[in-house]
């Protein structure tokens, strides 16, 4: 199964995957992961994903599609659920391309709907550990201890890209580039739209409702 989950930043896109991979064997795979990757270790890539992640815009397609081809033509038979790619027509009109090319099928794209206000509260109060990215927020999921990662003792911080300005940077992004992807992937009879203001698990147990729905169709 290869699923894409789209949405506003702060949507859930990343939460809902954790839930995910805690019950299911789907690669997650996140660009904006990718490169934080990139930028913790200071590599060329990384220097390059900062000048345009700091100020909310997005990194040029042509290097986050090279990015993924790589991945996947390593494991095409693999599950993905794919977090943040693609997020302009161009990357979904690439990822097509690719998966043709590699034998694979897009099985849905869902929609993660989300007010703005919630944005803003969602992404002001997240805090995400920066040796093993598990996603916490300090109202609705404050680590157990104040500052420690639950899972790894590793140390939570506020991503760059939640300050205020950048923020407001990001949805602009989104609205502009990003959005026209779901009239894209509806022509294309693939897309659901799913409430995002709602749990993660829930929002988890919508998408495997869809997902059970198209099968039996
Ligand atoms: P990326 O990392 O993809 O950021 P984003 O799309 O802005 O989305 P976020 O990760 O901010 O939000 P999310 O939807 O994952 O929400 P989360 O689950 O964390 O990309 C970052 C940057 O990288 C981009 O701006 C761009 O520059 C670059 N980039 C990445 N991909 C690219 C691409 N394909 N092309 C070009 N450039 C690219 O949740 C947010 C908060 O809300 C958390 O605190 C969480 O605890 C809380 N929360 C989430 N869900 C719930 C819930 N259901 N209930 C209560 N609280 C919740
Ligand atoms: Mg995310």
């Amino acid at each position: 199964m290869n699923l894409i989950i789209v949405g506003k930043p702060g949507a859930g896109k990343g939460s809902v995957a954790e839930v995910f991979k805690e019950k299911s064997d789907i690669i997650h795979l996140s660009t904006g992961d990718i490169f934080r990757k990139e930028m913790k270790e200071h590599t060329t890539l990384g220097e390059l994903a900062l000048s345009y992640i700091g100020k909310g815009q997005l990194v040029p397609d042509s290097v986050t599609n090279d990015i993924i081809y790589k991945i996947l033509e390593k494991n095409p038979s693999g599950s993905y659920l794919f977090d943040g790619y693609p997020r302009t027509v161009n990357q979904a009109e690439c990822l097509e391309q690719m998966m043709e090319k590699l034998n694979m099928k897009l099985d849905l794209v869902c929609d993660l709907e989300v007010k703005d206000d919630l944005v803003i509260f969602r992404l002001s109060g997240r805090r995400v550990c920066k040796s093993c990215g598990t996603i916490y927020h300090v109202i609705n999921h404050p680590p157990k201890k104040d500052g420690i990662c639950d899972v790894c003792n590793g140390e939570v911080i506020q991503r760059a890209d939640d300050k205020e300005e950048a923020i407001k940077a990001r949805l602009n992004v989104y609205q502009n580039q990003t959005k026209p992807l779901i009239d894209y992937y509806k022509a294309k009879g693939l897309l659901r739209s799913v409430d995002g203001d709602q749990s993660a698990l829930d929002v988890y147990l919508d998408i495997m409702e869809i997902l059970d729905n198209e099968k039996g169709r």
